[in-house]
Parts: structure tokens; sequence; C-alpha cells
């Protein structure tokens, strides 16, 4: 049962696994001269340069740093509604091991093949089942709604979880903004169609086979659901390319797949939408996508995952996989009576 007293500024109650600021995490520092090699584009010629002229690259970016996107620090209110007992996963990782496909299938391939990717211009419309369509620009993703940080657990389809902290706003405060209406039953969502700056939606090698753009769905009830989280960054800072920038979803209820990146467009319908893992593989990949310890994806487990945290991908501990990643408190009430193993 989703308890609304706890959203509402002032009143809420405290879990013990809300916790205090410090406990998350902080930013580390990636220094990795190979990456800053292939990011400049100079791949193995780079890599041959005498050591003098490679020096001479480095300085350019100052000893520690490496040529990446740019992020800038994020304004938002304090405290925050969502907090976990369990420390945030490094920053290093969260955005060094991504699935980002329209840049290559890799885990660091959206790393090393995104940090030249443009998001300003950018626009993102919010249409179909709406009173007041709306456009907003790159300056209004952070500027139009009151930005707040959540700490949520994400759960890949994959086995793999990490807990991160994310900055945004809520789903419902857009599209309640939009004005939904009546006959409206789903919501869709569309990455950008770019294949000049996403190699992957030119080579379907690189892209994995996927028909872009990337898309996704949610029930109307899901969309408006308070978890439904828009991401502009992350660890205090906007989002970088590998991690959807500049707008992401954020559904930590559901498998990692659902959260799509990149969001050019948002649309109110009157019936389900495709969506891009379920057209590849409906067998595998549900509409829901809900986390589920008890239904296995057909070719492992969902009971366990490994958590991401200072040792990478193989030292990761396993850990048990929750019902709804843990917040069924949220939304168990939407799938009351749904059949989780025929609509996983
Ligand atoms: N969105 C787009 N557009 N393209 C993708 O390939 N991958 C999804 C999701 N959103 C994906 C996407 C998958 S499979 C996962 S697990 C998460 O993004 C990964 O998010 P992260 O890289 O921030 O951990």
């Amino acid at each position: 049962m989703v308890d609304k007293k706890r959203f509402i500024k002032g009143i809420k109650q405290k879990h013990d696994w809300q916790l205090t600021d410090n406990q998350v995490t902080p930013e580390s520092v990636f220094k990795d001269r190979r990456n800053i090699i292939k990011t400049l584009g100079l791949g193995a010629i780079g890599a041959s340069l005498p050591g003098q002229v490679q020096a001479g690259i480095f300085d350019l970016f100052g000893k520690n740093e490496t040529p990446k996107f740019l992020t800038h620090v994020l304004k938002y209110a304090q405290p925050s509604e969502f907090k976990l007992a369990q420390p945030a996963t490094p920053k290093s990782k969260a955005i060094r091991h991504n699935n980002f496909y329209e840049f290559g299938t890799s885990k660091t391939d959206p790393y090393e093949n995104a940090q030249g990717f443009k998001v300003n211009p950018w626009q993102l419309t919010i249409e179909g089942l709406v009173d007041n369509p709306i456009t907003l620009d790159y300056d209004d993703l952070t500027k139009q709604f009151a930005l707040e940080e959540r700490t949520y657990r994400f759960r890949c389809v994959e086995a793999w979880s990490m807990v991160v902290p994310w900055v945004g706003f809520s789903l419902a405060s857009l599209l309640k903004q939009a004005g939904i209406k009546s006959g409206a039953t789903h919501v869709a969502f569309e990455t950008l169609f770019d294949p000049d700056q996403m190699p992957g939606q030119k080579n379907r090698l690189l892209g994995g086979g996927i028909q872009y753009p990337y898309v996704e769905g949610l029930t109307l009830d899901e969309a408006m659901n308070p978890l439904s989280f828009l991401a502009v960054g992350l660890y205090g800072k906007t989002l970088p390319p590998q991690s959807g920038a500049p707008i992401r979803l954020v559904l930590p209820w559901k498998y990692g797949f659902k959260s799509i990146k990149s969001i050019v467009r948002i649309r109110v319908m009157d019936k389900q939408p495709p969506t891009t893992w379920n057209q590849l593989a409906p067998n595998e990949y549900g509409f829901y996508a809900n986390v589920n310890p008890e239904v296995a994806h057909p070719r492992w487990s969902q009971a366990t995952e490994r958590s991401i945290g200072e040792g990478g991908l193989f030292s990761a501990q396993r850990i048990p996989t929750q019902m709804f990643n843990g917040y069924g408190e949220y939304v168990a009430d939407l799938y009351k009576n749904l059949d989780l193993k025929t609509y996983f």
C-alpha cells in the first residue's frame, strides 16, 4: 500500500533504510590514460605516439582529468524523501558500467563512445491524449520542476544491481502539468534517433540488432506512481551521456531496461505501446518487467543479484533479490489483480 502521507513535505515518516547524506559514497576520480587516447579518437595511433607527445595531450586536460563530457552541479531541495541504508555504488562504477546500446553493447562502450554526445539544444515533447502538449528545451529540464535527490536500488535483468543517487522530478508532476485526457491508459517513451551521434543506430552489430529508436512504455497508473522518476542528474551533477543525458526514466521496482535513456518524446495513449526488448524477445522480456525473484528469466535465475560495489562485477557480492526490488509498499497494489507469472 502506498502511504501517501510520506510524500507530503514535512510529515514524512523515517524508515530504517533512510540515511543521512554523508553515507552516500563520494564521487571518485577517474584516471585512465588508455581511455583518454580512445576518447580523443586517436586509438592505435595515439597509443603509438612517443611518450613526450602523449604527455602533451594529457597536459591539455590536467594530470588527473579525462577529456569527458562536461557535467555541472545541480541545485535540489534537501532533505530527500528517499534514502537507503545501503551505501551508494561508487560513482566511477555507475558511470563506467552501463547499458546504452546506441553506443555499443559492451558495458564500457557507452563511457568510451558517448563523450562527444551533444545534449544542448534538446527538445522533449509531451503529447498525445493531453490537454496541454508541452515542449521542454534543454534549460527547462533542470529549471521547470523542483529537483530532488532520490537514492534508489537499481536492478538490471542481467542480475547485477547498483544503488544510485539520482536527481530529478516525478514523472507524475510532468504528466499533471500536461493534463491527462479521459480514456488514456498508457504512456510511451522514445529515445533520440540520431545515427550520426549514436554509432549503434548506424551499425546493426554495434547496436545489438535493436530496431531504433529505443522505445518503452508504462500503464498510466504506473506512470503516475510516486516512485516513477525522471532523472536529470546523478551524484549531485547533471547526467553524463552514458547514463542517459539529458533526461532519462528511473523505475526502481522494474528491471533496468524499462528505465529508458535520452528521452525526446513522451506520448499519452489509449493502448499499450510496443517496447524495445519485448519486441526483440517477447518470451524473455515482458511489458511489465517487474523485479521478481520468483519468475526466472528463461536463461537464468532472478533469485539473487551481484551487487556492484568497490570490487567490480566479478568480485561483487551476491545478495538475494527482493520482490519489486524492495519497493512493494509503493507498487504492489498496482498488480493485485495480475498474475505476475503470465504478465512478467
Ligand atoms: N535506454 C536506451 N535508450 N538504450 C539502452 O540500451 N538500456 C537499458 C536502460 N535504458 C538502454 C536504455 C538497460 S538494459 C539498462 S540495465 C539501463 O538502461 C542501464 O542504466 P545504467 O547504464 O545507467 O546503469
